[in-house]
């Protein structure tokens, strides 16, 4: 069951979120205790990237290496220096740095991390080199938009694709991405599934730049309280039970948050029926809702 989970290591290695409730990054010790927990209970696949704060070095100080685990990291955004220099070797000198900031040999996938890469023939040849020497198994992208997500498992060049998904967001349903991406053997890893806490904050803590978020909150809280099910165990599960997702990218700032999370897997069985319900009410909803980029104060 917890093959479909993957840990996002971004709030390990920054102060990150809407919510954080511990109000600052995790210390090396609240992480190396997640990360241990995570492992412990069979979690296999990690998410990080070159951009999140210290995050790839905490997993090399905690050992990652060590274990038989899958890393997947992202290009940082910007390296092409204006058509500067060899950009499908800078590609190459990026992915050193990574496997050295983690401690690892190779790569389980290295991700671009901002669309307009994907469209630059010389940073595609940089990965599609990376892979053919080895340093990393799989290439692909992580993306914010329907269209990329859609060009990207069209195109035949990518073996891993990241998309944002979760109850608020379910754009991707509205288009035959899943169909696409399944028939083309790409893996769909989904990130989100909390819409970064904003699913799982009281209504009366959330900010006034997302006071339009109240009202689907409010309805979220009807849906799934009909169910017997908690916003966040619904959240969770939305994403987790869904067809057309192979793996969950998830957060936590704790190992209390990490574990509380694994549980709700257990209650799996018998969320058909709140999965239907959630399906499509939630549609629609504005971008300045479910983009975090175009939240005012994060
Ligand atoms: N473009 C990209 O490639 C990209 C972008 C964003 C994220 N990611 C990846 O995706 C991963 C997931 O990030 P996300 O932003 O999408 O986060 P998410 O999984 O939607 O939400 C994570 C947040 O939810 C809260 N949370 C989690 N479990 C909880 C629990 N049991 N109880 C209470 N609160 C809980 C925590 O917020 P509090 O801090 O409020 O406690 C945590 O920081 C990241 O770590 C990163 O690896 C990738």
């Amino acid at each position: 069951m917890l093959d479909k989970l993957c840990l996002g290591t971004v709030q390990l290695g920054l102060k990150y979120g809407i919510k954080n409730e511990i109000g600052r990054q995790p210390t090396h010790e609240e992480s190396f205790s997640v990360l241990q927990a995570a492992i412990e209970n069979g979690i296999t696949y990690f998410d990080t990237a070159s951009v999140y704060g210290n995050a790839e070095a905490i997993l090399r100080e905690f050992g990652i290496g060590h274990y038989d685990v899958n890393i997947i990291s992202k290009l940082k955004p910007n390296i092409d220096n204006n058509g500067a220099g060899d950009t499908a070797k800078v590609v190459q000198q990026e992915i050193v740095k990574s496997l050295l900031n983690l401690g690892v040999d190779f790569l389980d996938g290295y991700l671009l991390h901002e669309a307009k890469d994907f469209y630059h023939t010389e940073i595609i040849k940089g990965l599609q080199v990376c892979k053919h020497k080895g340093l990393v198994k799989n290439i692909g992208i992580s993306v914010y938009e329907p269209e990329d997500a859609l060009n990207a498992v069209n195109s035949g060049k990518i073996d891993y694709i990241q998309i944002p998904y979760n109850v608020f967001d379910q754009r991707l349903d509205q288009t035959d991405f899943f169909e696409i991406a399944k028939k083309n053997h790409v893996t769909v890893f989904a990130r989100s599934a909390f819409l970064q806490g904003l699913l799982l904050m009281r209504i009366e803590d959330v900010p006034r730049y997302l006071i339009e978020a109240i009202p689907y909150l409010e309805k979220f809280d009807d849906t799934v309280l009909k169910f017997g099910y908690s916003r966040r165990e619904a959240a969770f599960l939305f994403n987790y039970c869904h067809n057309g997702i192979d793996k969950i990218v998830f957060g936590v700032d704790n190992e209390s948050q990490l574990m509380d999370n694994l549980k709700i897997i257990e209650k799996a069985n018998g969320f058909i029926e709140c999965y239907n319900a959630l399906c499509g009410t939630f549609r629609n909803i504005e971008d300045e809702i479910i983009m975090p980029s175009r939240w005012i104060n994060t």
